[in-house]
């Protein structure tokens, strides 16, 4: 058997590992009666998420960046789903999805948010900040803290991360930096939205300690989905070599979200960042609770600048 062979069989303590599936993670559950929001669940990961997750009976609500898409995305559902337009780049886009949620009066369990963009080359900004920070972790972060109220008392909020976590900008968050005017790297920026997106769901987790509540951040794997759809230049020709090494296929892909989303067994690691479903090490930033702490407090500054919550 090949190294490759025998890495990607390897399983961890929680019995999967690399090749698990999204449909293997959830065997024999039975998740009726749950109701499990999804960003991003007209494409790639967060499609197969909802289609597992609605296989195994919850509950979606499905949102993508129109109401159309959101439609189209839960159409290819098995089971009951709610769609509800939310443009993450667009703070009003993001209120009017939250109201429509409340308004629903549905008690959440599972806040799964997937939705993402990655490396684009060319600074693009949304409200004057960089464009893959406001859409990956502002509006997430307006999203989450939003709904709180609507997360049942034993809820979970599973952020989307990247291993990409691990190479932002050297300092990490460059909090002096947030529109991308002083500088701009389409991947280091796309590892500080990951980071942030860690740093998020460490923060949220602290906050939620004692409250039967939890938070997670997960690294899915090197899935070919619509993500790269940015990339130009050398990363045209390295990620399809990063890809023949070690990719996964899309049903593997969403296994560990799907995992943290659904295992009970998750619980009593809040704060932990997953991947090939089990816990992993963060980086050295994102376990540095006083830069989830400060972006906390600047998420906020931006937001509340931006019109603050929802009604
Ligand atoms: N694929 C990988 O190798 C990989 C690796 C590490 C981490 N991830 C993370 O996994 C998550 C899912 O990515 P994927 O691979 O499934 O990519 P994908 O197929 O491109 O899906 C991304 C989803 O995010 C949505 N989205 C993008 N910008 C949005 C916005 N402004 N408002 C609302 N929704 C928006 C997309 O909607 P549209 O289709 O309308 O654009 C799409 O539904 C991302 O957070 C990504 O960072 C993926």
């Amino acid at each position: 058997m090949s190294l490759l062979a025998l890495i990607k069989g390897k399983r961890g303590a929680s019995g999967f590992g690399f090749a698990s599936t999204a449909e293997e993670v959830t065997e024999g559950l039975d998740l009726s009666g749950q109701t499990i929001l999804i960003t991003g669940i007209n494409s790639g990961l967060g499609q197969e998420s909802g289609r597992v997750l609605s296989q195994r009976g919850a509950h979606i609500i499905g949102l993508a960046r129109t109401q159309k898409k959101a439609e189209e995305g839960c159409a290819r559902l098995s089971g009951p789903t709610t769609a509800v337009a939310c443009e993450l780049s667009d703070p009003a886009s993001v209120r009017a999805a939250v109201d429509t949620i409340k308004a629903s009066g549905q008690t959440i369990d599972v806040l799964l948010c997937n939705a993402g963009i990655m490396a684009l080359p060319e600074l693009n900004q949304s409200n004057g900040y960089e464009l893959q920070f406001f859409t990956n972790h502002i509006g997430h972060f307006i999203l989450v803290t939003d709904l709180l109220d609507c997360l049942a008392s034993d809820g979970r909020v599973v952020m989307l991360s990247s291993a990409a976590h691990t190479m932002p900008y050297k300092e990490g968050i460059q909090f002096d930096n947030l529109t991308g005017d002083g500088g701009y790297s389409g991947f280091r920026a796309y590892g500080q939205s990951k980071l942030a997106n860690v740093l998020f769901a460490n923060e949220l987790a602290k906050r939620f300690e004692g409250t039967g509540r939890s938070a997670f951040s997960v690294h899915p794997g090197g899935i070919n989905t619509n993500l790269g759809r940015h990339m130009d230049g050398p990363s045209n020709i390295l990620f399809p070599l990063v890809g023949w090494i070690g990719m996964k296929n899309v049903e593997q892909g969403a296994s560990t979200q799907v995992y943290v989303t659904t295992s009970p067994d998750v619980i009593q690691h809040n704060g932990a960042y997953f991947a090939d479903c089990n816990v992993k090490a963060k980086s050295a930033h994102g376990q540095n609770d006083e830069m989830g702490a400060r972006l906390w407090q600047v998420s906020e500054e931006i937001v509340n600048a931006l019109g603050g919550a929802s009604a």
